[in-house]
């Protein structure tokens, strides 16, 4: 059993990653889209369903498969952990603030530059590096 929650935890991990990698991606190039347009519109759907079709249930699985393998491997007493979960937790706030950035998109009302979202866009990939090694390795 534990295999084979294993493999759907790591299903997950990888929508989860790959939403949460392109969706800032399509952020930089509405932030391009005039307000109004065709093409702003067309940004505001995919934007929506990359959001509630693959990144939200996503990182549900990722988070129960992941509670099910800590509890079942007996890992909540091993520091590795811990770590895991705080880079896991910070994750799933920068994931909050997609989805609200999501949610102003949808309203004409983003705040943010094109600069501000191809920084961000690193912040997801550094906190995934930290995760696999620190999962992988087991340091501490
Ligand atoms: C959200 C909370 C998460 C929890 C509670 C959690 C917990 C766990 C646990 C307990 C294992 C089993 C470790 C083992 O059997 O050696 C595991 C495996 C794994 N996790 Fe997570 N995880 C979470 C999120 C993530 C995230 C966000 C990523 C990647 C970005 C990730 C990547 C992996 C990988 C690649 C494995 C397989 C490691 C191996 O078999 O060597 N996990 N996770």
């Amino acid at each position: 059993m534990y295999e084979w929650v294993k493999a759907l935890h790591i299903i997950a991990v990888i929508s989860w990653m790959a939403g949460m990698l392109y969706l800032p991606r399509l952020f930089v190039y509405h932030c391009e889209a005039e307000v109004g347009s065709k093409q702003s519109e067309t940004f505001k759907v995919m934007e929506r369903r990359l959001l509630k079709l693959i990144i939200n249930p996503a990182m549900m699985v990722t988070w129960l498969a992941g509670a099910y393998l800590a509890w079942s491997g007996q890992w909540f007493s091993s520091p590795w952990l811990h770590a895991k979960l705080v880079l896991a937790i910070v994750l799933s706030g920068v994931h909050g603030f997609f989805s609200r950035w999501v949610k102003d998109f949808a309203a004409d009302r983003n705040q943010y530059s094109q600069r501000f979202y191809r920084v961000i866009n690193e912040v997801p990939t550094i906190l995934m590096i930290g995760i696999v090694i620190l999962v992988v390795v087991k340091p501490f």
